[in-house]
């Protein structure tokens, strides 16, 4: 598959997520051109100064600190600004912080830009991008959050700890919100084609165990709650994620993840943004993949669509 030459990213957002991002995009060599922006100026050049000097050890590129002035050129804007979870805190408690933020955020990008793919990563991530493409006015497949795509890594590590497999060998997604409402799987996990439970069975006979599905679940539902009350915040993970999605634009992959993106009617879900398997090309969001989720996943699906949509409802933008 050709792609079209993706030659510049713009970061919105220095903090720990932004500036891990602009780490992982360097050391992918994918991008050569990457702009970082925060509104403190003084910490966007202090990550600009650091990630430069690691330059000589990987293939040189070129990394700077600007102003909203320098989305001119992005052909990918990445929006990581925004109020962190704090402990305790849900990422559907952010909304009305970051809601705000973003309004700024999304008219400053689209005064300098408005032929881009605005990635949505800041939390919660379904809400603020479902507000990026009502207030961009881009088209849908234009606008992707980074969604579920870090949480599906989580159940496919998590998977792979219980049956000594290659992560890259487990298929698998969590659906839904990223968030407290988010939907496992499992009726379509497998291991290279093999489904999940039978796998299992086969494989650990002398186990006399069932997976423990509840605790692999609860594990990555709970993924970003435990490692905020042990270190303050998640980057690394979700970085990688963005790394992946980028990947999959620039290289024009068609690759399925679970990235965020405007529903009309798929899954019986409309106007409302969350993630379900999503064919990523250079274009942005290809097309939505109708996967054969059983009944009780589809309602679980419903109802975190439902929660999303009461927190729209909500919204004073
Ligand atoms: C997490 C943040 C990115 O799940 O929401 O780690």
């Amino acid at each position: 598959m050709t792609a079209k030459s993706v030659n510049k990213v713009a970061i919105i957002g220095a903090g720990f997520v932004g500036a891990t991002t602009a780490y992982t995009l360097m050391l992918s060599g994918l991008i050569p051109e990457i702009v970082l922006i925060d509104i403190n100026k003084d910490k966007s050049e202090g990550e600009v100064m650091d990630l430069n000097h690691g330059m000589p050890f990987i293939r040189p590129e070129k990394v700077y600190a600007g102003t909203y002035n320098d989305c001119k050129e992005a052909d990918i804007v990445i929006i990581t600004a925004g109020a962190n979870q704090k402990q305790g805190e849900t990422r559907l408690d952010l909304v009305n912080r970051n809601a705000k933020i973003f309004k700024d955020i999304i008219g400053n990008v689209t005064q300098f830009n408005n032929h881009c793919i605005l990635l949505v990563v800041a939390n919660p991530v379904d809400i603020l991008t479902y507000l990026a493409y009502k207030l961009s006015g881009f088209p849908k497949q234009k606008v992707i959050g980074s969604g579920t795509v870090l949480d599906s890594a989580r159940f496919r590590y998590a998977i792979s700890e219980h049956v000594g497999i290659d992560t890259r060998n487990i298929h698998g997604y969590i659906i839904g919100e990223h968030g407290d409402s988010e939907v496992p799987t499992w009726s379509v996990t497998n291991i290279s084609g093999v489904p999940l439970d039978e796998y299992f069975k086969a494989n650990h006979p002398d186990s006399g165990k069932e997976l423990p599905k509840d605790d692999i679940f609860n594990q990555v539902k709970n993924a970003a709650y435990e490692i905020i009350q042990k270190k303050g915040a998640t980057y690394y993970g979700v970085a990688l994620a963005v790394r992946r999605i980028v990947e999959a634009i620039v290289r024009n992959e068609s690759s399925i993840l679970s990235v965020s993106s405007y529903l009309d009617g798929q899954y019986g879900l409309r106007d409302l943004c969350l993630s379900v398997p999503t064919i990523v090309n250079s274009d942005g969001i290809k097309r939505i993949v109708d996967i054969p989720i059983n009944n009780e996943e589809l309602a679980l699906l419903q109802n975190s669509g439902k929660a999303l949509k009461n927190i729209i409802d909500q919204l004073d933008i």
